[in-house]
């Protein structure tokens, strides 16, 4: 019996400026998978119609998310880089999970309650369905892992719960075609047409918080541009934000539960750690004990360390155009021939005539 291959997606929505966040979250972990895994990187672009449906630069936003993968070193030969509405078969798989999935569980979703806020009855249902798109982006490939950010953690529960559903409801027509495949959920050996994801949520930021507010997420929509590091912000700009970062008086903590109820020192730690490669502890027996003077500066240079070789291969990368366009055309080729294989099984599963 076979077992699923190890394949890796995530993707990003073409939504504003790529920060901190979203690199320590999710960009430096692509980077780090691509040499262990298949890998496969998508621009989320039909995402981005969820919460607000007029774009006036959803092209420019797609081609500088995909600049940004590049920049960051993802190899565009080795990994399969697209946009998401190059690939139809995403949107006919998020169907089919749509009469999967239950309204109950989208209601749900803590990033559906945020985004709607109170004017629930006024949301886009596509708002609401978000989590079935992302699921059929995963899924639509059999995709067994996940690089995310923490954010994302309940809409991989999600995926793990409609796959499981999928599984469940169709497994004598999966038996019947041989289409089943062999995994382990815990003790069990079970069987199932679609894997059930894994995230990776791993590492010392998995959740950066703001520069500002060390209670709140760094996040594209914040107003104060003070909040965040973007990845097109030059040196200058990144030392600034660092050195206005939000601080409390006292020096730093000589061990980790001195960072209970200090979310600022706790966040500018855990970003240190991330950018060198090393654990909280670490940084702590290095600068445990000094004041934020001492620290910031150091932090700063590793920030620009990191940042700006990227930044600069951003602005060489975006300034060709036709090379991005290629890159995406191409991936998305790549893309669709292994999601027509599945959505063909899918509709053979499902039972509907389609060939
Ligand atoms: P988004 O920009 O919301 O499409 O997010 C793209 C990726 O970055 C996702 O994997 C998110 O989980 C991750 N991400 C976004 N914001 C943060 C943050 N503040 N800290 C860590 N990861 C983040
Ligand atoms: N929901 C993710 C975010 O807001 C973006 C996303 C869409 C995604 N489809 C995905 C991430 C599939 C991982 C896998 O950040």
């Amino acid at each position: 019996m076979s077992e699923f291959k190890q394949l890796v997606f995530s993707g990003v929505q073409p939504t504003g400026n790529l920060h901190l966040g979203n690199y320590l979250g999710a960009l430096q972990k692509f980077v780090a998978l691509q040499d262990s895994h298949d890998c496969i990187y998508c621009v989320v672009d039909l995402h981005s119609l969820t919460a607000t449906l007029v774009h006036d630069d959803l092209k420019e936003q797609t081609r500088s998310i995909a600049a940004a993968f590049l920049a960051c070193g993802l190899d565009p030969e080795k990994n399969i880089i697209f946009n998401q509405s190059r690939v139809p078969q995403h949107a006919e798989l998020a169907w089919v999970f749509n009469c999967v999935a239950r309204i109950g569980w989208m209601n749900r979703m803590t990033q559906f309650k945020d985004k709607a806020g109170k004017d629930r009855e006024n949301a886009s249902l596509g708002l609401l369905a978000y989590p079935s798109l992302m699921a059929a982006d995963i899924l639509v490939y059999r995709a067994t892992h996940v690089p995310v950010g923490d954010d994302q953690k309940q809409h991989l529960e999600l995926t793990r719960d409609i796959a499981q559903k999928f599984n469940n409801d169709f497994s004598h027509r999966i038996a019947e075609l041989g289409y089943g495949v062999e995994m382990q959920v815990g003790e069990e050996a079970v069987n199932g047409f679609f894997p059930l994801t894994e995230p990776l949520i791993e590492g010392s930021a998995t959740r950066v918080m703001s520069l500002r507010d060390g209670t709140k997420k760094m996040s594209k929509s914040d107003p104060s541009d003070l909040s965040r590091i973007n990845l097109t912000d030059d040196a200058d700009t990144i030392v600034r934000k660092i050195r206005k970062a939000k601080t409390d008086p006292a020096p730093l903590p000589g061990d980790i539960e001195g960072f209970v109820g200090r979310p600022e020192a706790d966040n500018l730690v855990g970003i240190y750690a991330a950018l060198a490669g090393i654990s909280r502890e670490k940084v702590i027996a290095e600068f445990g004990g000094k004041q934020f003077s001492e620290f910031k500066p150091a932090l700063a240079e590793l920030a620009v360390e990191t940042l700006a070789p990227i930044n600069a291969e951003m602005r060489r990368i975006s300034a060709d155009l036709g090379y991005v366009d290629g890159v995406l055309r191409e991936g998305g080729e790549r893309a669709r021939q292994r999601a027509e294989e599945t959505m063909k099984k899918v509709y053979e599963i499902v039972g509907l005539l389609a060939d």
